[in-house]
């Protein structure tokens, strides 16, 4: 659908004092002598965002029709035009023929008008019904999809990172695992390459408990009180196939805790998509030259013609700022709102829709680029097998021969700053080597921790950066992503 098909009108074009004709078919024109001034129709209609939902407005509007006839308050004649109505409503609109009304303030507004118009038994629609229940069922009904369209391009991306480890590890390739960005301890790129993956099923964790208590269905819950009428909640449940049906009715047209929940499962995969994208800018960069970016994902400069910029990687660390954005902004204004629907809940559906875009997009983005992206062995494992970065494991030689740890950190220092001291810095591993081969309490076997990779293969605690350690934890993070997935 384009933009076109809403016949909207523009902010520029809104004269603030205009209103729409007297009399103008709103579904709640007969209280007014008037219509809407085209200034608040401007704000506060939501077509233009909300008819997103149109597939669901019509699965509900279907469920809540059939139960109507279920509990007596239709014929079945009336139930199957209304259905069918419902059925070509949804065909119009999803082949772009659907002629939007001025009056159609909203997604369930537009649907019911256009249903009544093809079939006079849907104007007994809304019976028993509010568009209060009616949205946030849509709502629901949406982000049940949305979540799990967003958490299958996730998991992809953490297959995708368990993958390049399982090659990496194969070829043994290994790195300077940092901390304060400063060079610290070997670590298998793998390792490095499956932390990001772990990170990533923490979101479809958090994703997954955010799906759970969107299965909620509101429908029944009326404007905020229920109904007189004999309506049954758990048939259009059922019907919706939602878990669970609400308890409380001022609750269920109020609570949009599911909206909050998933903007921060989102933001917080956002979050992790910045930090994994920050990297790729560094290791693309000359200085570090850890990655070689294919060509489809990477830009060039209009002016610098030697220049290959990582746009996409960069744009994964941007993004988390809007999406943590969309998450503070919505709860701000769940904030102190009264019970029970308030027009301000409207602004629940441009932050989710595009929180969703944003991280699919995004996935999508990241996921293209960690398939296509070449490592430098030689540029990795210059920093990996710095006998500098195997400090610490000479010190734990002197542990396992009997040294306090204390004791050994200030011993092995000590030969650190002689060994950095020296008057050529290109001799200054060598010298370390030296150092450490001719101390009394060391010799040549605690010099061997220095010569690669003995410091990448002497970590072997479980979880930890080792080679060993590291096929394990490979078994464990597939085993985790089956799961997921399941
Ligand atoms: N477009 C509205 C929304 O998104 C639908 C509910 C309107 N309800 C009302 N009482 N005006 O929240």
């Amino acid at each position: 659908m384009s933009d076109d098909d809403a016949q909207h009108p523009a902010g520029s074009d809104i004269a603030a004092g205009g209103t729409s004709p007297p009399g103008t078919a709103t579904l709640w024109h007969g209280r007014f002598a008037t219509g809407p001034a085209e200034a608040l129709s401007a704000l506060s209609d939501s077509l233009p965002f909300d008819r997103r939902m149109f597939a669901e407005d019509i699965a509900a509007s279907r469920a809540h029709t059939r139960m109507l006839c279920d509990v007596g308050l239709l014929s079945v004649d009336e139930r199957d035009g209304i259905v069918e109505a419902l059925a070509q409503v949804e065909a119009e609109i999803a082949g772009g023929s659907m002629a939007w009304a001025p009056t159609d303030e909203d997604i369930h507004t537009a649907v019911e008008r256009r249903a009544t118009e093809l079939c006079a038994a849907a104007a007994k629609m809304h019976t028993g019904r509010s568009r209060n229940d009616q949205v946030v069922t849509d709502l629901r009904l949406w982000t049940r999809v949305a979540i799990d369209e967003v958490t299958g391009s996730i998991h992809g991306l953490a297959c995708t990172l368990a993958e390049r480890a399982r090659e990496a590890h194969s070829a043994d390739l290994r790195l300077p695992g940092y901390t304060h960005l400063q060079q610290a301890q070997p670590v298998g790129l793998a390792h490095h390459l499956a932390a990001h993956g772990w990170a990533l099923l923490r979101d479809l964790q958090r994703l997954s408990e955010a799906r759970r208590r969107t299965d909620v269905s509101p429908l029944g819950a009326g404007a905020l009180a229920g109904s007189s009428l004999p309506l049954d909640p758990a048939l259009t449940a059922a019907e919706l196939g939602f878990g669970a049906v609400f308890e409380n009715s001022l609750d269920a047209v109020s609570d949009r805790d599911f909206v909050a929940d998933t903007l921060h499962g989102l933001a917080m995969t956002g979050v992790h998509l910045s930090r994994l994208g920050e990297e790729i800018v560094l290791w693309s960069s000359a200085e570090f030259g850890f990655v070689e970016l294919d060509d489809a994902f990477a830009t060039g400069s209009s002016m610098m013609p030697q220049k290959k910029n990582p746009d996409a990687a960069e744009l994964a660390r941007a993004k988390a700022g809007r999406l943590v954005g969309h998450l503070a902004g919505f709860l701000t204004t769940l904030k102190g709102l009264p019970l029970a629907y308030n027009k301000d809940l409207q602004e629940d559906k441009e932050p989710l829709f595009d929180a969703v875009d944003t991280v699919r997009l995004t996935v999508m983005a990241l996921d293209g680029l960690l398939r296509t992206v070449g490592f430098n062995a030689d540029a990795m494992s210059r920093g990996a097998d710095d006998p500098f970065a195997a400090a610490t494991d000479v010190a734990e030689w002197l542990v396992a021969n009997g040294m306090p740890f204390r004791d050994a950190h200030a011993l092995v220092a000590a030969l650190v700053r002689d060994a950095l001291d020296g008057p050529d810095p290109d001799t200054r591993a060598n010298r370390l080597i030296e150092l450490v081969s001719g101390h009394p309490d060391l010799g040549p076997s605690a010099a061997q921790r220095l010569v690669p990779p003995g410091a990448y293969r002497a970590r072997t605690t479980p979880g930890s950066g080792g080679p060993d350690a590291v096929s394990v934890q490979l078994d464990r993070l597939d085993a985790a992503l089956a799961a997921a997935s399941g």
